[in-house]
């Protein structure tokens, strides 16, 4: 495939875009701030996540771990707890290992180059030439959903924006755009474009700096821009998955650090397959626990992971005495406890059931 250039040069869409920008950009907690460790927490934070959401994990982040050190000497458990209810939890985790290394391999210092700050755990090319262009002033691309969107609508690609080949066209393209000065500024200004004028439907065509050179405008395709990604095939699983209430205080447990969603806290649940039945489980679950089978089913739930579709079926249970647990972290949680801890997100929609009904 051949690369195109863009409708207009880049010195003329980075005109426009300043000027627009210098007018309408946000004012937020991480702008025109040069220290890397802050740049690289909301870049992270930002990753998945809206800055509505993100502002107040942010400033209570910093307040708890103000430098690098800090952070690379605290447990894990620590920093997943402050990350709760922000999701996708192995952000977190990356920033704890990731911390570690800038103390161990760079000397406490961030690196500027993208190639080394691809070496860091969660930090992968985009995320790389945010911080190296925000932090340092490095003529470094980016590419993150934001901006995806933004070039596919300004240069009309007819693609779906993942593929392999469409990935090289969008990565040329901000290569090509990216200016050697004031990338700071171009590279705030192009994700707050994408995140408040060129939003995913019904963008705000009317204040947009690109407004006349967008080729999807011009084709009046700024709304099918960019072509969905056709959904992959992934595999079910099914789980039954226990409410176990004691005295108003409900149990769970933390998953551990090692390993998938390691480090969050569930309900007790057990794998249901194909050739197995989810009585049968259940009755093994309440087992496990000391209490009966008198189960109220509070219906299910559906989470879509990456590789996989949970289907969870759950079942709520009474009992008067908490019984012996013979292995792994469990506590006791009241509701309002629940609400706040780092639970995954398929046991999140798990707590939503139960807080509906009102239990
Ligand atoms: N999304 C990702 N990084 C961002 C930033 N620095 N400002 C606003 N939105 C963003």
């Amino acid at each position: 495939m051949s690369l195109t250039d863009f409708p207009a040069s880049p010195t003329e869409l980075v005109t426009r875009l300043l000027a627009w920008y210098g007018r309408s950009g946000r004012d937020l907690p991480w702008r025109n701030c040069r220290d890397p460790y802050r740049i690289w927490l909301s870049e992270v934070m930002l990753q998945q996540t809206t800055v509505a959401a993100v502002i107040g994990y942010y400033l209570r982040f910093l307040e708890r771990f103000p430098t690098v050190d800090g952070l690379a000497a605290a447990p894990l458990e620590d920093v997943i707890d402050l990350w709760a209810g922000l999701g996708y939890y192995s952000r977190a985790r990356n920033l704890h290992a990731a911390a570690k290394l800038i103390i161990n391999d760079f000397g406490g210092a961030f690196p500027a180059d993208v190639d080394d700050l691809q070496k860091l755990p969660g930090v992968g090319r985009s995320t790389a030439g945010a911080i190296s262009a925000l932090a340092f002033d490095r003529q470094a691309p980016i590419l993150d959903g934001n901006v995806r969107r933004v070039l596919c609508r300004l240069c009309a690609l007819q693609e779906p924006p993942r593929t392999t080949s469409a990935e090289k066209q969008l990565w040329h393209w901000s290569e090509q755009i990216t200016p050697t000065e004031y990338v700071h500024d171009y590279t705030q200004a192009i994700m707050d474009l994408g995140a408040t004028v060129c939003v995913p439907r019904n963008p705000l065509c009317g204040d947009c700096p690109w407004s006349e050179i967008c080729l999807a405008k011009k084709s009046g395709l700024e709304n099918q821009l960019p072509l969905k990604q056709p959904s992959k095939k992934i595999p079910t699983r099914v789980e039954v998955t226990l409410l176990l209430c004691c005295r108003g205080r409900y149990l769970a447990r933390r998953r551990p650090v090692e390993g998938f969603l390691g480090g969050l806290w569930e309900f007790p649940a057990m794998a249901v397959t194909t050739d197995e039945k989810q009585e049968e489980k259940l009755s093994l679950l309440c087992t496990d626990f000391g209490c009966g089978v008198e189960v109220a089913s509070l219906g299910k739930i559906e989470h879509v992971y990456s590789h996989f579709r949970l289907k969870a079926n759950i079942y709520r249970a009474e009992i008067d005495d908490q019984p012996r647990i013979a292995e792994g972290e469990y506590r006791w949680f009241s509701l309002e406890e629940l609400k706040k801890i780092a639970l995954h997100g398929a046991h999140k929609k798990v707590l939503v059931t139960l807080v509906k009904i009102g239990a």
